[in-house]
């Protein structure tokens, strides 16, 4: 074997990336050409190269198994970035001497040492004429018969992918031939080997694409509702880098996406395991960067809460699942241990089928549609339409607009027989109306006032100087409790569905009149953000008590059970660094000493939360618009389970997402679930670098590296991590001060969670100049755990299993 390369760079911290290493041989005489012509043939060792130089085709054998040779095109400044392999069943074994051929029908032909063929193009037509075969700047192998009008296109390897989808590829069905382009997995990093994981178009309902792993199904991005994929609604966000598109046409039903001009190189790649990655390619790192994943997060797992059970990863309580309201566990025995995939029954049988005074539908709000696998769709009627349709077939228990171009409520629809199965709770996620017995609309009319008002309308969390008033909507009969809680009450209250438990609260009454009056019933003015759940005004209670008032979504279900948890952490929680206030100061320049006490405060928020408070509280969602500033910037740690619905900024909220909140979490939890008091250490970790800096956790067109860690990590080994520091602090700053702050950041943020502070050693650190800090390692990202995990061997949710995974704890 003569000189092998390999484009690794171990030394460059945002390298470790899970791309395939593979050792190429280098081409000794590389056809400088992009076109093979009729009859001509490219040898083990040359290349075909496209017009621009961004992609190569030719021979490459996968790390750690020289003695296969496969025949691929891959992104020429990084070859490990293999995008189609061609034999992918029939490596060459033992021999170097392969050679590809382009026959005088327009076939190729992979030919072996000994002249058999290894693998072909199957073209449907074979042209009688001259053919000829290009490599093109997307990537693309195009064998075009001249003789053929149009294009002339026999035959196209982006009709055949392997794990990969480029600009331009599509992913989908010929509904009329059968034909199906569809991403399959490699079987392990070094073998393209097809795996068993395959992405591909559903087209049974509405356009949706799903990711299989053998025969079962994992994920799916929820169907196209003309914008995006309803699951997915983060995917319109970065239209300024793609432009995604879902063609339905008689003969095609495919998403492409396409890049604009400006936009990094980019690829999806379906990993061995079955995630799929939007890489971005960074010229001037040669990195390529995580831009976005899927499956995101547990909820992500397909029918996680099995039929009529609802996710929700922005939850105080631990149960991801709930069911949708009307309904209930059909085994709550088995709710409480976390198995939610038996699903939920509905309360009251539906009356149905006579007159129209019998049931009813109730609008679950924000979510990512159901499986829309043996729907009825109809694209020509209108929403009113669908809902008498829906009305009049009894099977039908559900409906939601199909196409939501255009605003209002959207056009077209999809019905759901039956049952539905796989919602979960998104930002910009979409209404879907849930068919429902009448008497149960009846029954919320019944139920006492904190009933009704609960899901209608929310309470309110008051705020003064001094500290932190709950107002909540009702009655309030107990008397104040033992207070000493234990960890079983509180997680029966969290968890049971029906006890309030109200009876330990103790809070002050406020009449729905008070709530009118403050926020100037419910203005548009005084709305502060928007949520999942609903909306959150800004009110003022009488003598100037500035209220945050949120207001349940209707028909929310699940709202109210993260309100309920939300007011029971609230209420619990009595300590000057927690909860919100709205402040105006983000433009504001922030001197260093006033960064450093924010540093301080929402370290010391988070010991409360841990351990100073009755529970042990993980808030698992800290990033900084969960972080409040009141007009003393003293920071308080704010959304105890109705994340996002303090968002500030909601357009900011969205175009950061991608990193933005998975920025924010741990690997352990982004990937796994798993979640200790270290997650919140971790986003900690990366909070503090933010404000250091001043730099956001993505990156964004800032410096050469993927994110913040990696930045702040270069310096830091480089002995400049001054230069992390933001600019606008010099002169105010201490060195010493700023340097530690770093320490402790790169210390929360190490990826194994063992490795991280506590944040009652976090304050030690902080506030004790001269304790000695440990060395921190190397911080990781969690989109490298994959690729470790397997080229350890390591099954990574075994390594989950030494982690503690805590749930409130009483004290
Ligand atoms: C490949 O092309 C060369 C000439 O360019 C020719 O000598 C050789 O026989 C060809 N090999 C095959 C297998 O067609
Ligand atoms: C390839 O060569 C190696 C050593 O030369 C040998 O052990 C192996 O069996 C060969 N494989 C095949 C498929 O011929
Ligand atoms: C070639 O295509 C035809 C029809 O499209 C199919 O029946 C046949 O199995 C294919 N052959 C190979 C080798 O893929
Ligand atoms: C894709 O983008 C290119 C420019 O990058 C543009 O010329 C082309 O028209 C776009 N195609 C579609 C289908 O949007
Ligand atoms: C509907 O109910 C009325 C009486 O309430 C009955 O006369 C009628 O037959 C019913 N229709 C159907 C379709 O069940
Ligand atoms: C659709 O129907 C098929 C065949 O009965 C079944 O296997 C599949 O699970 C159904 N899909 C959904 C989402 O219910
Ligand atoms: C209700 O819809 C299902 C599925 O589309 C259909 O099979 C059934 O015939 C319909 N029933 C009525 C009464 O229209």
């Amino acid at each position: 074997m003569e000189a092998q390369t390999t484009t690794r760079f171990p030394n460059h911290p945002a390298m470790i990336f899970p791309v395939l290493l593979l050792f190429l041989r280098a081409s000794a005489a590389a056809i400088a050409s992009d076109t093979l012509s009729n009859g001509g043939n490219i040898t083990d060792g040359e290349t075909l190269v496209s017009a621009s130089g961004s992609f190569t085709l030719g021979f490459f054998s996968p790390t750690g198994v020289p003695a296969k040779r496969y025949l691929g095109i891959w992104f020429t400044a990084s070859p490990d970035a293999v995008c189609w392999v061609a034999n992918r069943d029939t490596p060459l074994s033992n021999t170097t001497s392969g050679v590809l051929v382009l026959g005088s029908t327009g076939i190729l032909r992979l030919l072996d040492g000994s002249g058999q063929t290894a693998w072909s193009s199957n073209t449907t037509s074979p042209a009688p004429a001259v053919a000829q075969a290009q490599l093109l700047d997307s990537g693309n192998l195009v064998v075009r018969g001249q003789s053929i009008g149009g294009g002339g296109v026999l035959w196209q390897s982006f009709d055949h992918p392997s794990n990969t989808l480029l600009a331009g590829m599509r992913l989908g069905k010929n509904p009329q031939t059968g034909a199906e382009w569809s991403l399959t997995s490699w079987r392990a990093p070094n073998d393209p080997t097809p795996g068993e994981c395959r992405r591909v178009m559903d087209t049974k309902g509405l356009p949706d694409c799903v990711s299989w792993q053998g025969n079962v199904k994992k994920y799916r991005t929820g169907p196209w509702n003309g914008l995006w994929f309803s699951g997915v609604p983060e995917m319109a966000s970065y239209s300024e880098l793609f432009s995604n598109q879902v063609i339905v046409r008689p003969d095609e039903i495919a998403y492409i996406f396409n890049a604009t001009a400006d936009a990094p190189f980019s690829r999806l790649v379906l990993s061995e395991v079955g995630v799929l990655q939007r890489l971005a390619w960074d010229p001037a790192s040669r990195v390529w960067n995580t831009f976005a994943q899927a499956p995101r997060d547990v909820c992500d797992d397909y029918a996680m809460c099995g039929a009529f059970g609802m996710c929700n990863v922005n939850t105080a309580s631990t149960l991801f699942c709930s069911c949708i309201v009307g309904f209930s566990p059909v085994n709550p025995t088995q709710w409480s241990m976390r198995e939610s995939g038996g699903g939920c029954r509905r309360n009251v049988p539906l009356e149905c089928g006579n007159g129209t005074t019998t049931d009813g539908f109730m609008a679950v709000r924000g979510v990512k549609l159901p499986d829309t696998d043996n729907t009825t769709v109809d694209m020509s009627s209108t929403l009113d339409e669908c809902r008498a349709r829906c009305f009049a077939n009894c099977s039908c228990v559900a409906y939601a607009a199909a196409d939501i171009q255009g605003g209002g409520a959207g056009s077209g629809c999809v019905m759901w027989m039956n049952y539905i199965v796989d919602v979960r709770y998104v930002d910009k996620g979409q209404d879907l109306y849930v068919r429902l017995a009448k008497s149960e609309f009846a029954k919320e009319k019944r139920m006492d006032v904190a009933r009704i008002v609960l899901p209608v309308l929310a309470s309110a969390l008051a705020l003064t100087s001094a500290g932190l008033y709950l107002v909540w909507i009702c009655r309030l009969r107990g008397q104040r409790r033992n207070k000493n809680i234990q960890k079983k009450e509180i997680l029966g209250y969290l968890n049971a569905s029906n006890e309030l438990g109200d009876e330990n609260l103790e809070l002050p009454f406020v009449s729905f009149g008070d709530i009118i009056t403050a926020t100037n019933n419910f203005s548009e003015a005084n709305m502060l953000g928007q949520g999942g759940f609903g909306k959150v005004y800004k009110g003022m209670l009488d003598e100037n008590k500035e209220v945050a008032i949120k207001r349940l979504g209707q028909g929310s279900g699940q709202g109210v059970e993260e309100f309920r948890n939300e007011v029971v952490l609230i209420a619990k929680l009595q300590h000057r660094n927690l909860v919100r206030l709205l402040d105006a100061a983000s433009k504001k320049v922030l001197d260093w000493p006033t960064r450093f006490k924010i540093i301080k405060g929402i370290s010391r928020g988070l010991i409360y939360l841990h351990q100073d408070s009755r529970l042990t509280i993980i808030h698992r969602d800290l990033k900084p618009s969960n972080i409040l500033l009141d007009a003393d910037m003293s920071p308080k740690i704010s959304d105890f389970g109705m994340a996002r619905i303090f968002g500030g900024n909601q357009h900011e909220a969205n175009t950061n997402r991608v990193v933005g909140t998975y920025g924010y979490m741990s690997p352990e939890y982004a990937m796994d679930g798993a979640f200790s008091v270290k997650s919140d250490t971790y986003s900690f970790g990366v909070i503090l670098l933010e404000i250091i800096s001043g730099l956001k956790i993505s990156l964004t067109h800032i410096t050469d590296f993927p994110n913040l860690l990696a930045y702040a990590w270069s310096l830091w080994k480089e002995g400049k991590a001054m230069n992390l520091v933001d600019s606008s602090l010099v002169g105010s700053c201490s060195p010493n001060e700023a340097l530690r702050c770093i320490h402790i950041g790169l210390l929360c943020v190490q990826d194994n969670p063992n490795s991280r502070p506590l944040m009652s050693s976090v304050v030690f650190m902080l506030e004790n100049e001269t304790t000695a800090l440990s060395a921190p390692k190397q911080p990781v990202y969690f989109s490298q755990r994959y690729s470790e995990a397997q080229e350890t061997g390591e099954n990574t949710s075994s390594s989950m299993n030494n982690m503690s995974v805590t749930v409130l704890e009483g004290r």
